[in-house]
């Protein structure tokens, strides 16, 4: 992708990703992009850089404005590797000298990450710098999402360099959240889903410093995907929102099935769901991806989930799912747990302990049908469908 000035002096210089579709586990359908930006004041600074494997591409992006050895400054947000792969190449262009800021976290993280022995700077919250005519103020963001994270904040320009946070994983030659359109939220919301739901807590805080700053924005710049410049107070409700585990009236049945017990008995409590005015989906497990899952239910008043048993345990793939839950912390939520089973039909009681270690409030002991489910059975499936979209309803 070209280089784009975004505000005068201010360059968008990352690259797409176009093909990626599996990022560390986080299913990528629309590739992703790794951000970087170039400010030319009177100090010439670089923002974050990209993968390791796309590090020309970056030098050529920044070549296309300003020779890199001009680079005075090299900022590092956040020392995940999507945006400090390319640190060693670009290092070694503009001079392994060249001061590298960073969060004191950061200086620690970096050191850890790479042998070169860089001019590493670390700053403190609320840290100004001077480029000339621009004042960069940096802010500690720890744990949004590693302990060495922070945002860039460009005074005059009311410009916020967020690192990962506000970001989506899509590649596309839109640039900005009102070109992209419904796009932005959606793949945001999967990015909060799947990255930053267990640092709710943070969130909240963060947002609440912001405001008692009295900070302003014209346009806030992840590094990934696009720019908000119109949605930007869109995105900030989005995030308090989802980090206060608000939820809509919604129930998600989540399952996984051997010989297609379990998929009725999904089905059959969808319809109980369905008929109480609750809004309901219902995802097969080895038909979705683990980060799709956690995206219905960062929507989700209630999480229903059903197993079949196998070998006196939780089916495989309906762990997978629960672990990966239970890092990302959902809370303030229903659970339930269903399932079918031959003889000893120990899953639904395991996921049941599983979904009440995540904190979420359980009904009852779960739903369990022996073998196929018969018309009774069904119809036992669908009331207890109504009882849980009932308490769906009924909760804030
Ligand atoms: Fe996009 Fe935490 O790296």
């Amino acid at each position: 992708m070209k280089p784009v000035e975004i505000a005068k002096g201010i360059y968008s210089v990352g690259v797409a990703d176009f093909n990626i579709r599996d990022f560390h586990g986080y299913s990528t359908e629309a590739g992703t992009t790794y951000n970087a930006f170039l400010i030319v004041d009177e100090k010439v600074v670089l923002i974050d850089t990209v993968k390791k494997e796309f590090a020309d591409e970056l030098l050529a992006n920044i070549s296309e404005i300003i020779d890199p050895k001009k680079i005075d400054i090299v900022i590092s947000n956040h020392t995940e590797m999507d945006h400090s792969g390319a640190l060693p190449r670009i290092m070694h262009y503009i001079g392994e000298d060249k001061p590298l800021y960073c969060s004191r976290m950061g200086k620690k993280n970096l050191s850890a990450h790479f042998s070169q022995s860089w001019n590493l700077h670390p700053v403190k919250d609320g840290e100004e710098l001077s480029l000339g005519s621009r004042t960069l103020m940096f802010m500690e963001t720890r744990m949004l999402h590693w302990p060495d994270s922070m945002f860039t904040y460009v005074k005059e320009d009311e410009i916020l360099f967020s690192s990962d946070a506000f970001g989506q994983h899509y590649a596309g030659y839109e640039l900005y959240d009102d070109v992209l359109g419904d796009a932005a939220m959606f793949q945001a919301k999967k990015y909060f889903a799947n990255i930053l739901m267990l640092y709710a807590p943070q969130v909240l805080k963060l947002v609440e410093k912001v405001s008692d700053m009295g900070l302003s924005f014209k346009m806030i710049c992840p590094d990934h995907g696009v720019f908000w410049r119109t949605g930007i107070g869109s995105i900030i409700d989005a995030y308090v929102r989802w980090s206060s585990h608000e939820t809509g009236k919604r129930a998600v049945v989540i399952y996984d099935t051997m010989w297609k017990s379990t998929r009725k008995m999904a089905e059959a409590i969808a319809d109980g769901i369905s008929e109480t005015g609750a809004a309901v989906s219902v995802i097969h497990i080895r038909s979705s991806h683990r980060s799709e899952i956690m995206t219905a239910v960062l929507d989700s008043k209630a999480v229903i989930i059903g197993s079949p048993t196998l070998n006196n345990c939780i089916f495989p793939t309906v762990a997978d799912v629960l672990t990966y839950m239970k890092g990302l912390r959902p809370k303030n939520r229903i659970g339930a747990a269903f399932g079918s089973y031959g003889w000893s039909g120990e899953a639904v009681k395991q996921m049941s302990g599983e979904l009440s270690s995540m904190g979420m409030e359980l009904l009852d002991e779960g739903l369990k049908i022996q073998y196929v489910p018969d018309s009774d059975a069904i119809a036992s499936c669908r009331e207890y469908g109504r009882k849980i979209g009932e308490a769906v309803c009924d909760r804030k």
